[in-house]
């Protein structure tokens, strides 16, 4: 690359970031929130620190079915903020018990739809893990609870508020990309495959019932717990679900379109037989009104052959824009006299995230300052593109999709896969 035409912008995205630590640090004396956390594994501990960090929460409770989980956050918990919270294994004791103001829920995605309602019932404001449901129907009645109950959701979509992000946005706003028909969203892991080793009973400090819940049986895996329910259609929606729905929300953010009218989605697994369904290799096409989205995800092949891993890639007439993860953002342009931008990314470790910033602008959307950003009904719309080309995926034909109306078209049998059957006694949430 020629060092002349390569500009370095990550000046704007580190001005961004330390602005909000400016904004975060001044909450410090404000109103504390009764905070609980439900869901205490990896990502939720991650928003754990950063709530607390805020100044704003006061964590008085932590639900995870896992009891050494649940220690082991709450004596952060003590360590962090001087008061141990309670621990539970049951969130809907926890809602009882605690009356919190916020609840902050980290689950499978199995569990979002059932535990955001009723959170939102016992009267609390709800930062809730993408995507936002397992089923589309969960989707439109977490939609409808919002508005019945009147709080608040910030939906985990972090890039929201990812400074290189909003550089990227912004120069695909202003014009500069050019007119837009083609975009590609990727995700390549060649993360090892394990074969899933069945074991004769979960261990004892695992609430299996309750970590299961309204999804369907299954016997314990050693891979599952945690972290690994990824790999189980049962609890998730595979990698098109978990990762893709950050960049479908992004090019919903930027177009201004609501949903694509046709997708389809083909892909499978390296080994059939290793115990787990969610695919190691998947394509989706989604057809908008003005462009194209292409998805691609694989486990297949080195990340050291790919140059961005993870990402998405606006093709315009005059140039392309990549944002990405550990990257950050460039922007080439066709022009070879103009130089390449690029914007480092300003993310917080643990992990690579911008969770500080939205955590911010969802303690700002209770307190009336604005409306969240990445609130319930964009986050929504996102996840139902992930879980559409999840219907397609599995019934194998293209899904025809009447956005207006959140129905599909001509087929009854997708249809059907718009909600799912709930073990009981768990019931699946109604339309209002
Ligand atoms: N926004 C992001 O960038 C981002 C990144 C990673 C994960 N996530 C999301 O966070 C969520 C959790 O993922 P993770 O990687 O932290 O998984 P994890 O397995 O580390 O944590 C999930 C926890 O939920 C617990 N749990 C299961 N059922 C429960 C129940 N009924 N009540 C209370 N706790 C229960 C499990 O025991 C586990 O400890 C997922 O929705 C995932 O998509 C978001």
């Amino acid at each position: 690359m020629d060092r002349r035409k390569f500009i370095k912008q990550s000046f704007m995205a580190g001005m961004a970031a330390s602005q909000f630590r400016v904004n975060v640090l001044a909450g410090s004396k404000n109103k504390k929130y009764r905070t609980v956390l439900i869901g205490a594994g990896w990502w939720g501990n991650n928003i754990l620190g950063e709530a607390m960090a805020s100044g704003y929460c006061d964590i008085v409770g932590i639900c995870d079915a896992d009891e050494i989980f649940n220690m082991e956050t709450a004596a952060r918990v003590e360590k962090d903020m001087g008061k141990l919270p309670k621990t539970y294994t049951d969130y809907r004791e926890l809602l009882t018990e605690q009356k919190p103001e916020i609840a902050i829920i980290a689950t499978p995605e199995h569990w979002h739809a059932v535990q955001t309602i009723d959170a939102l019932k016992t009267g609390c404001h709800v930062y809730m893990e993408k995507p936002i449901a397992h089923t589309i129907n969960e989707g439109k009645a977490i939609v409808a609870s919002q508005k019945k109950y009147g709080k608040v959701i910030q939906v985990g979509l972090h890039r929201r508020t990812s400074p290189h992000i909003l550089v990227g946005q912004e120069m695909l706003r202003s014009g500069k990309v050019g007119e837009i028909k083609m975009i590609k969203a990727c995700v390549y892991s060649p993360t090892a495959n394990t074969i899933v080793q069945p074991l004769p009973a979960p261990p004892p400090h695992l609430h299996w019932d309750l970590y299961l819940g309204p999804a369907a049986y299954q016997p314990f895996e050693s891979s599952v717990h945690p972290r690994g329910f990824r790999k189980y259609l049962n609890m998730t929606n595979g990698t098109i679900g978990d990762w893709g729905v950050h960049w479908m929300d992004q090019i919903l953010w930027w177009s201004e379109e609501k949903y694509p009218k046709k997708v389809y989605s083909t892909g499978g697994m390296v080994d059939p037989d290793c115990g787990y369904d969610a695919p190691d290799f998947q394509t989706a096409t989604l057809e908008f009104e003005n462009f194209t989205v292409n998805w691609e995800h694989r486990r297949l092949g080195g990340e050291r052959s790919e140059k961005s891993p993870v990402g998405t890639y606006f093709y315009g007439t005059e140039g392309i824009l990549f944002m990405g993860f550990f990257d950050g953002a460039y922007f080439y342009p066709n022009d070879e006299d103009q130089p390449i931008v690029q914007v480092n990314h300003a993310m917080h470790e643990p992990d690579g995230q911008n969770i500080r910033e939205l955590w911010k602008d969802f303690i700002d959307a209770i307190e009336g300052k604005k409306s969240p950003v990445a609130g319930i009904e964009s986050s929504h719309r996102a996840t139902t593109m992930s879980l559409l080309a999840m219907i397609s995926y599995k019934t194998g034909r293209q899904i025809n999709w009447d956005g207006e109306k959140e129905m599909i078209l001509d087929d009854p049998e997708a249809l059907s896969l718009m909600k799912r059957d709930y073990r009981a006694p768990w019931v699946y949430p109604e339309l209002s």
